[in-house]
């Protein structure tokens, strides 16, 4: 099996970015979800004339990966300019998905300093499904 290093990871958020529909804020943001058996699959963000309607590149990498049948996540990279580190809404969508799962953020014109923390440390004592009836 191929190793997807968090560089490798970046370089396919940063290649995501490209295809940002991102206008109206022009805040151009990519990433790449990494499944548990090493495929890769990136979002960027998506904006819309109602602003509301906007979606981050995170979330649309989650709802791509979920469409396809993936469930299990390793990591997730996020890259801007400068550096974003993802949303409330974003961090309670991936903590879905694990709280061990790493968040990696980098600026787009220096892929190789790069921050990175557990899910679960951006989004302390949040709601999932062991809370649930
Ligand atoms: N955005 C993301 O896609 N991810 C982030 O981590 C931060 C913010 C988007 C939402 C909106 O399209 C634009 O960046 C400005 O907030």
């Amino acid at each position: 099996m191929i190793t997807t290093t968090d560089e490798s990871l970046l370089a396919a958020a940063n290649e995501a970015r490209q295809n940002a529909y991102a206008d109206y804020s022009g805040f151009l943001v990519g990433a790449a979800l990494l499944t548990t058996d090493g495929t890769i699959v990136t979002g960027c963000n998506v904006e819309n004339a109602s602003y509301g309607l906007s979606i981050c590149a995170e979330r649309t990498a989650v709802v791509r990966a979920i469409a396809m049948g993936y469930t299990q996540f390793n990591s997730i990279a996020v890259v801007a300019s400068p550096l974003a580190t993802p949303c409330g809404a974003c961090r309670q969508f991936v903590v879905e998905f694990g709280e061990e799962i790493d968040v990696i953020c980098a600026d787009a014109n220096d892929l190789s300093r790069f921050r990175k923390w557990k899910i679960a440390d951006l989004i302390p004592e949040s709601i999932n499904r062991s809370n649930l009836p």
